[in-house]
């Protein structure tokens, strides 16, 4: 589960709640300061994928992907899968922990990463253009829009919209928690916010709201009294 931890060093942490830039990020991984990644499938994405009724063959985007396992699961369901990420360390370690080794081009600001159905473009998400993704079907955003800061959500929420002028079905997990107990990242994105940064072209459904508090021992020790991690699926306006 996603938690509030203390993965963020607390002398980063004021100049990282205002840039969230890529040096933080590439430090995150230098440091190996990686507490969000998780050595299981995501299981609002094991759930609710199938609610989106894609093609076998859909291609999805997978923004700010790290090294997450969704990506394989995704493969796995006959997907062709498009993940952006910074940290080439990342990338790398995707294909090298199943044991594959992708072929490797340079693509404008990115570096591809491909094997098979899986590309991985290394670099930095709002450098994309939607040449970039070719033809995307459907999103899974796991702890991507709550690894930015505020004004970088209204950002990220417009570059997903002139990448995919034409919405597609997005499943988005998403943590809820009182922001003033303490700082992000993560951060809190309620679903105002979410109705906010993507209600005018997607109808928003909260699909399941998990108590992830007993999960996170750091923030009971911290005195947060409530957290908890949502899913929503968003479907395109017709
Ligand atoms: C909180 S992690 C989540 C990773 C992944 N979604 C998961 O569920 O494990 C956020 C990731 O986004 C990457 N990242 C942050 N800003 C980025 C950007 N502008 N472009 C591409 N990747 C970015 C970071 O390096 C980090 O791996």
């Amino acid at each position: 589960m996603i938690g509030p931890t203390d993965h963020y060093p607390k002398n980063e942490r004021q100049r990282s709640l205002v840039t969230m830039d890529v040096e933080f990020w590439l430090e995150r991984w230098h440091r190996r300061e990686i507490g969000w990644h998780r050595n299981e499938i995501n299981a609002h994405l094991q759930e609710f994928w199938p609610s989106l009724a894609l093609d076998r063959n859909a291609c999805v985007f997978v923004p700010l992907c790290g090294k997450t396992l969704d990506l394989i699961w995704l493969v796995g369901q006959g997907h062709r899968v498009i993940g952006v990420e910074l940290a080439e360390v990342a990338v790398r370690e995707i294909f090298a922990e199943q044991g594959l080794t992708p072929t490797v081009t340079e693509m404008g600001p990115f570096r591809r990463y491909q094997l098979d159905e899986l590309v991985i473009l290394c670099g930095d998400f709002f450098d994309l253009k939607p040449e970039h993704l070719n033809q995307v079907d459907a999103v899974f955003d796991r702890a991507s829009l709550i690894a930015l800061p505020p004004e970088m959500r209204r950002r990220y929420a417009d570059k997903m919209a002139s990448l995919m002028p034409s919405p597609v079905p997005t499943l988005l997990v998403s943590l809820e928690y009182d922001q003033k107990t303490r700082p992000g990242p993560p951060f809190a994105v309620h679903r105002d916010e979410v109705e906010t940064l993507f209600g005018d072209r997607y109808r928003i459904e909260p699909l399941a709201r998990l108590d992830v508090l007993a999960e996170s021992p750091n923030n009971l020790k911290r005195g947060l009294t409530s957290l908890h991690e949502q899913a929503y699926r968003l479907s395109p306006r017709v």
